[in-house]
């Protein structure tokens, strides 16, 4: 099987003395890595152990199987953030931009209270229970009270019981926290509840019951996604090696960020993996954008996490790209075999990744080159458990903590205090 590849000798800009130590001083983190992998859950890098947990695979496959046998025509995923954007980023890469046209579950994903957007699903709802057809509910959080998703589950179970006044809950299942409110009033209401291990984190979750049961609904591999992610966790735990992306991409964005690159374009040569780059700004950005280091002196720490899509916006954005200011650091993403190339188009498609790359290279733009051999459930896997522990790194090097999102906690508190009217 073929590994996904960094490209980043000649352009990342750095001198390969100085990448070589940094990726020395990773060694530490990698050590630490390998010991949580004999942990279980017990640990911050807890997540690295999802992909090997037979247990989550099983219960999450038997779940699905059940489930499916109620001939669900549309599965509604109810979840924000880390609880919905690999979901969201997996359906995109393999079912394609159209997806609902093609997936054999019509999938939409209630992640804003827009008054307009959820009216849409609503409709869509309402249109499909009378009919005559199913509709599955899968509530994703966490904590158990993020706003938008108590808001969201509230609408669409009073709208199945409306059609199952005494079975709606066959149809709904929940995924969050043990203890968590939610959990609780899963309890209460009988409804099946997948639970996420406290340790992990709502953006390193893909690979828990919150990526792995919705995608088994829409019928992903979801044992091949996990393989991918076995395979990436051994790259990326090497020491020393220039086969690990994760520890080298880390170094080389942390060695730009000290000489002012405060910005990472994911730049994806891709249609189909624009919400795979929406699920890494998120990971970027929560991760290493920190007020506090961790000795707790204010740093304010971050690189801004950047999404676009070639060639399309080569037309928009490439003119600040090759002239505005020497900070941004580029990752190019490109996939190697396409399902379908009818017209010829990857070679248009390959001159032009070529053509931009030569471009940054004359103009001094760093960059590296991220090459993913098809866009299948397994390499999917690999570049996400790559990404996580690139970030893990990157936190290390930077010294700030990777897992928690405090300002994001902060917010939070602010709007519940709003609507309760406690302010
Ligand atoms: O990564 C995170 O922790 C956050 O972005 C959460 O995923 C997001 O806020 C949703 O939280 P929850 O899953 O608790 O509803």
């Amino acid at each position: 099987m073929k590994q996904i590849t960094l490209d980043y000798t000649q352009t990342c800009t750095i001198i390969p003395q100085k990448l070589a130590q940094t990726q020395f001083l990773l060694n530490k983190e990698i050590d630490r890595i390998i010991a949580a992998q004999s942990q279980d859950y017990k640990t911050d890098y807890a997540s690295i152990n999802l992909a090997y947990d037979r247990t989550l695979l099983e219960t999450v496959k038997n779940l699905a199987a059940e489930k499916l046998k109620l001939n669900p025509d549309i599965l509604i995923v109810v979840g924000i953030g880390g609880s919905n954007l690999g979901t969201a980023a997996i359906i995109q890469a393999l079912y394609g931009v159209l997806y609902n046209e093609r997936s054999p579950l019509k999938i939409y994903f209630a992640d804003t209270v827009d008054p307009d957007y959820i009216h849409e699903i609503v409709h869509i709802t309402n249109a499909a229970l009378a009919a005559g057809k199913t509709i599955l509910l899968n509530v994703i959080s966490k904590s158990g009270t993020t706003t938008e998703t108590i808001a969201n589950f509230k609408l669409f179970c009073d709208i199945l019981k409306k059609h199952h006044s005494n079975n709606y809950k066959n149809y709904v299942v929940i995924t969050t926290d043990e203890n968590s409110d939610l959990h609780k009033c899963a309890q209460t209401e009988h409804i099946y509840c997948l639970i996420i291990p406290a340790k992990v984190g709502g953006r390193y979750s893909i690979f828990s019951a919150v990526g792995l049961f919705p995608l088994a609904l829409a019928n992903i591999d979801i044992t091949q996604l996990c393989t991918g992610a076995q395979t990436a966790l051994s790259l990326c735990t090497q020491k020393d090696d220039s086969n690990n992306v994760a520890a080298t991409s880390a170094a080389i964005m942390y060695l730009l960020y000290k000489k002012g690159y405060t910005i990472h374009n994911s730049f994806f040569f891709s249609v189909a993996l624009e919400n795979l780059g929406k699920w890494y700004r998120q990971l970027m950005a929560e991760s290493i954008g920190k007020k506090y280091d961790n000795n707790n002196s204010v740093v304010h720490n971050g690189i801004l996490p950047t999404v676009s899509i070639g060639s399309t916006d080569l037309h928009s954005v490439a003119q600040l790209y090759l002239s505005g200011p020497y900070n941004i650091f580029t990752t190019f993403i490109s996939v190697e075999n396409h399902d379908h190339d009818s017209a010829s188009f990857s070679t248009i498609m390959n001159a032009i990744l070529e053509g931009t790359m030569r471009t940054y290279k004359n103009d001094n733009r760093p960059f590296v080159l991220i090459k993913t051999p098809e866009k299948t459930a397994y390499y999917l896997g690999q570049f996400m458990q790559i990404k996580m522990c690139e970030i893990m790194y990157l936190g290390f090097l930077m010294n700030v903590n990777p897992f928690d999102q405090p300002q994001v906690e902060l917010y939070k508190k602010e709007v519940r205090k709003i609507l309760e009217k406690k302010d």
